[in-house]
């Protein structure tokens, strides 16, 4: 059994450890991806009731799952290579220590409810594919179709843009049709009349660097409380049931708010293999400011490749960071994006903030430049 004596040791033998406990900030602060303006504004505006950092985060996310042209998450996200749309979600929830997910769940526009309704009405943490999809019906969510026409103009074109080793594809022109002598949008304005010129380029851009998008959002209020939720739709044209880093406890999310949280946008496969968000904190624990947390945890990613700039330049991944005592940090792998943000562009890497006035944008941290 651990005495309280036991305790007070370990608790010391932190402190010597270079664990340092700061005190709480005294204000409301919301961060978020870039895609989190409105996300931190209506969190900002519940806090501000006094509503829980939980609900906060999770009714600001949802402006984003429910939203049909934010194509990184919930309804409108780009779909698996069958065309269906997958989503994960993770919640934490730092005054209770408590955490949920879901996986991979298909026909429910907020898997952020579901992730928080696993976390409060479940004996378990994650759940999964069908699984998760069953339980959000029980839970009196209805099986909704996410793909709108948008996505699935995005994903015809990927299919038509996949080809043999001879150059050829089933989802192009029969062999037996007169060569094309227009150039590949054109090309698709005739098979796809009704979509404008920027749907087309856009479709044709996320075909051929596949997105990863998603949003994180983290809460601290007055009182110290802080919660954090991570939602997507994934890696478009996934393989069913990839699972990205978003319903990672550890990955996509963490929150201690004795310490701080943290959370991950962009691809997920190298956040998991340095547990990102878990890192962070850990860092942030043991002294670290939320950038310098940050950016230990991107010189993992790097290190994972040797460092190699080449292989490294195929990767976009953005991390998030707030700590106890409110400061705040985004940083991200590059200085700027493979992916176009959901605009199209590729600026500067940029995260959200609200302290209690309007959101705005933020320039975060970069480790490497191209
Ligand atoms: N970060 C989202 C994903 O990789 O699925």
């Amino acid at each position: 059994m651990i005495s309280r004596r036991d305790l007070f040791i370990s608790g010391a033998a932190l402190a010597a450890a270079g664990g340092q406990a700061r005190a709480a900030g005294s204000k409301n602060i919301i961060i978020s991806s870039a895609n989190g303006l409105r996300a931190t504004a209506r969190a900002m505006e519940m806090l501000k009731k006094g509503d829980d950092t939980l609900d906060a985060v999770i009714a600001g996310v949802n402006i984003n799952e429910e939203d049909p042209e934010d194509n990184s998450v919930g309804y409108g996200g780009l779909p698996n290579e069958e065309g269906v749309v997958e989503l994960d979600a993770s919640v934490m929830h730092g005054p209770t220590r408590r955490c949920g997910s879901v996986a991979s769940i298909r026909g429910c526009k907020t898997p952020s409810k579901i992730a928080k309704l696993v976390m409060e009405q479940t004996d378990h943490i994650m759940l999964v594919g069908e699984g998760a999809g069953r339980f959000a019906r029980e839970c009196g969510f209805p099986s909704e179709n996410l793909l709108t026409e948008k996505s699935r103009l995005a994903w015809m074109v990927w299919k038509q843009s996949l080809r043999d080793k001879n150059g050829h594809s089933n989802w192009g022109p029969g062999l037996d049709a007169p060569p094309a002598k227009t150039t590949a949008s054109n090309e698709l304005k005739k098979i796809f009349p009704h979509a404008d010129e920027e749907t087309l380029a856009w479709a044709l851009e996320v075909a051929l660097h596949p997105p990863t998008g998603t949003i994180n959002c983290l809460a601290l209020n007055a009182k110290g409380e802080m919660s954090g939720v991570t939602t997507t739709s994934g890696l478009s044209w996934k393989i069913p049931g990839r699972v990205g880093d978003s319903p990672i406890i550890g990955a996509g999310l963490y929150v201690d708010q004795e310490v701080g949280g943290a959370g991950s946008t962009g691809r997920g496969e190298e956040n998991i293999r340095v547990a990102g968000a878990h890192t962070i904190v850990e860092n942030m624990r043991h002294g670290m400011s939320p950038k310098e947390a940050c950016l230990d945890a991107l010189k993992r990613v790097a290190r994972n490749f040797d460092n190699d700039r080449e292989r490294l330049s195929k990767i976009d991944l953005n991390f998030y960071a707030l700590r106890r005592d409110g400061e705040y940090a985004g940083a991200a792998l590059w200085n700027r994006a493979q992916s176009p943000a959901a605009d199209g562009s590729r600026r500067k890497p940029r995260f959200a903030v609200n302290d209690g006035g309007e959101s705005r944008l933020e320039n975060s941290v970069w480790l490497l430049e191209r």
